[in-house]
């Protein structure tokens, strides 16, 4: 039939070019005549073959699409199914000419022509219309999926459906449902009823981001689950679009909502309450055999709710201070000759495994699951990068890929000062198309065992469900060109179709997507007297308009502003003022406004040299430190500058020797990521081709209770060339995370007034 197929093709269009496709994911061919097909609202449609679910979700799909009618009685052109045999899993064509023809493979392969369909058909001011075309598509990988984590924020069942609905209208098929972890526990068990009347309900949450110092707590009760019977209708839901939901039950780690539940399967057999913080905790479950009977008959209940073949147990992040001290847990080890914890984390995962394995399912886990050797029939999700990939599909396991880098959605997708607040990281749209589930040191042999990728989304920072929405979209249309496409097309092909085609439908189907590709790229130069900045677009037809504005010393002006004509704004030294800049960009659907301030000192644009050089992952260049913006927080890698060297040393060149009042400089702190306020700070001027001291130098007293630290020196001296030697502590202080470490310094800006 496929043979058929191609030939077809062939003869059909044997005068036809091929074109980007306004389908995403992009098909495997497209070819287009010129010649369009012409209809009022109206397709004539035979449901001849399909199941019911089959022409419920049609007929709905082309309501929602388009409010278009399929009818049987219709006088507009035919829609006819033909069901394909023996090619490709999934795969479906459509061909339109005076009629339109979907051959399918399976039911979902028929559910995904006909979203195709939907994406080709436009609704004009004539009336409906599509190119003639010919389609012909399937998937590259088998595993396309998403996850949502509604442990540390909790959606409605209606929220869950909406993110099901939309992710199937791209194809995806595998919804990762994480549903258990430190701040709550979110699937009803009837052996276990305290999981969700104590687990799923925390008595307080952390406000602003986990390094913000000092942290504050918000003490209103939170929380909920879903019931057994919400469950179900969530899986019937997601079957009826074509989506397997992978249940998450985290073991042993990521577990204090189930143990403020039941402390008897901790180590200590302390009561604690359901988690309010964000993070790893060492309170995990205890691995005695209490404890694994327990979590077999949890995944007894789940078994029954969820259809699906894998059955996801977590495994990661399970910090083994408490097994270390457990005499359960080292009996544990001991009457089963383990060496060490990593060696018990893998006994107690292989216990999951042989029982999942024995009711006909498939175990999956973090990577974390390697650690100490792979149970037998275990599958691996990679998200610490993609070596655990590698090393578990080398073992021939099979292999989700995940990695932060490019599907942690929970990452901010832009640079702006607007995005809203995220864990950090930064997964630009740009960064996921690139993605590639099949890493390149991975052995050909072993490509089967890759299944496909996902993108995960961590909800700690994502407390509504708009805010999912801005997060995963329009990320998640770059993630499924990377999961469906064998062969994509540029990126720029690519964003043009989102902009012309799907922002709109996603605008129309409610969703709050981001809008950050319409950022504009500000681009920062040193000019003579300061600095300048010019707006500009990759793709300059992109933008419309440039609408700006500018507010200092209390007066707003509106500037004009014409991207296509290179035009740059400078700002002066001398205005040592606070100006705050607005753009808004309008582009053909859509518009952004953007926002950004800078003070005006005299050190602005200034040269900087730095005697001891920055770590490169950390330095944006000599620009950064004296761009009149402070570094923001939580802070992003591109607007602080990081040592990791214990002696700083940096001169700077204010271009004219006079008398200045005073030099602030700014030091970040994340104790997390290892980033400490330096200890020693020294100023010098030069007097004379010689460098005097201008103070007795600033010891720190270490207090950690501040993120940004602002340190002053008086200039006393006239000069023109001043020196800064910065000394970190030698070594992260124990009780630290990376104790011993040398710590990184993080400096954002150098400011001289007068
Ligand atoms: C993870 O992000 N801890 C799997
Ligand atoms: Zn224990």
């Amino acid at each position: 039939m496929k043979c058929v197929l191609v030939l077809l093709c062939l003869v059909t269009f044997n005068l036809s070019f091929t074109q980007v496709s306004p389908i995403i994911p992009t098909p495997v061919v497209y070819k287009e005549l010129n010649e369009t097909l012409n209809f009022d609202g109206e397709l004539l449609v035979s449901f001849a073959g399909l199941s019911t679910n089959l022409e419920t979700q049609i007929t709905n799909l082309a309501r929602m699409y388009h409010g278009i009618q399929l009818s049987i009685y219709s006088s507009g052109p035919k829609v006819l199914f033909k069901k394909l045999e023996n090619v490709i899993q999934d795969s479906y064509s459509i061909n339109v000419s005076n009629e339109i023809v979907v051959s399918y493979s399976s039911e979902a392969s028929c559910f995904y022509a006909f979203i195709s369909l939907m994406q080709l058909i436009e609704n004009t001011s004539s009336g409906f219309q599509l190119k003639k075309c010919f389609v012909k598509d399937y998937p590259k990988f088998s595993w396309r999926g998403l996850h949502l984590d509604v442990s540390r924020h909790f959606f409605s069942v209606e929220e869950v459906k909406k993110f099901i609905d939309l992710m199937s209208l791209y194809k995806f098929n595998t919804f990762h449902w994480h549903l258990t972890d430190d701040q709550g526990w979110r699937i009803e068990i009837k052996n276990f009823p305290k999981l969700a009347e104590i687990g799923a309900w925390r008595d307080s949450t952390i406000n602003d981001h986990y390094s913000t110092k000092p942290r504050t707590y918000s003490y209103k009760k939170y929380g909920g689950f879903y019931t057994q019977e919400q469950i179900k209708e969530v899986v019937a839901y997601a079957s009826s679009k074509f989506v397997t939901i992978v249940p998450e039950i985290e073991m042993p780690g990521h577990s204090r909502a189930a143990l403020a539940a039941y402390p008897e399967y901790s180590c200590t057999g302390i009561q604690q309450g359901v988690e309010g913080l964000w993070g790893v905790f060492d309170d995990i479950f205890c691995s005695k055999e209490e404890t694994i009977l327990f979590l077999q008959k949890i995944l007894d209940e789940v078994i029954l709710l969820f259809p699906g073949k894998y059955i996801h147990v977590g495994g990661d992040e399970a910090p083994k201070t408490r097994w270390e001290k457990c005499t359960n847990c080292q009996k544990v080890m001991h009457e089963n000759n383990l060496k060490n914890e990593h060696q018990l984390q893998s006994y107690f995962i292989q216990r999951m495994d042989k029982y999942l394995t024995e009711k006909g399912r498939k175990l999956i886990g973090w990577d974390e699951i390697l650690e100490g050797g792979l149970s037998s029939n275990a599958a691996v999700m990679s998200w610490r990068g993609i070596e655990g990939g590698v090393e578990a599909a080398s073992q021939e396991h099979e292999v989700v890929m995940t990695p932060g880098s490019h599907c942690y959605f929970d990452h901010y997708q832009g640079k702006g000062r607007n995005e809203p607040l995220a864990i950090g990281g930064f997964t630009p749209l740009e960064k996921v198309y690139e993605f590639n589930p099949i890493p390149n040191q991975l052995n050909k042999k072993y490509e089967p065992y890759i299944l496909g990728g996902q993108a995960n989304v961590w909800t700690e920072y994502i407390d509504d469900f708009e805010k999912v929405e801005y997060m995963v979209y329009p990320r998640a249309l770059a993630l499924s060109q990377a999961l469906w496409c064998a062969e994509k097309p540029s990126f720029n092909e690519f964003k043009n179709v989102l902009i012309d085609k799907h922002l709109p439908f996603l605008k129309k189907m409610n969703v709050h997507y981001a809008k950050t590709i319409f950022s504009p790229k500000i681009e920062w130069e040193k000019s003579n007297k300061g600095v300048q900045f010019k707006i500009k677009s990759n793709e300059q037809e992109e933008i419309y308009e440039v609408e700006s504005s500018k507010y200092r010393n209390k007066k707003f002006s509106k500037m004009n502003f014409d991207v296509s004509k290179d035009e740059s704004v400078e700002i002066n030294r001398s205005e040592k003022d606070q100006i705050n800049y607005t753009y808004c960009l309008k582009s053909k659907n859509d518009s952004l406004t953007t926002q950004f301030d800078i003070q005006a000192t005299h050190s602005l644009g200034i040269p900087v040299k730095y005697i001891t050089q920055p770590s490169s992952s950390y330095n944006s260049g000599n620009l950064t430190l004296v761009d009149g913006q402070h570094g923001s927080l939580p802070w992003k890698r591109n607007e602080w500058i990081g040592f990791d060297t214990t002696e700083i040393d940096i001169e700077i060149d204010l271009l004219k020797k006079q008398k200045y009042n005073q030099l602030n400089i700014s030091f970040l702190s994340d104790e997390h990521s290892w980033i400490h306020f330096p200890q020693q700070i020294e100023v010098f001027y030069l007097d004379k081709e010689k460098w005097k001291h201008y103070s007795s130098s600033v010891h720190f007293s270490y207090l950690q209770s501040e993120q940004v630290r602002s340190f002053q020196v008086a200039l006393n001296k006239p000069t023109r060339h001043v020196r800064i030697k910065i000394k970190s502590l030698a070594e992260i202080p124990a009780g630290f995370p990376g104790a011993g470490h040398i710590p990184w310094t993080f400096i954002d800006e150098i400011e001289v007034v007068k």
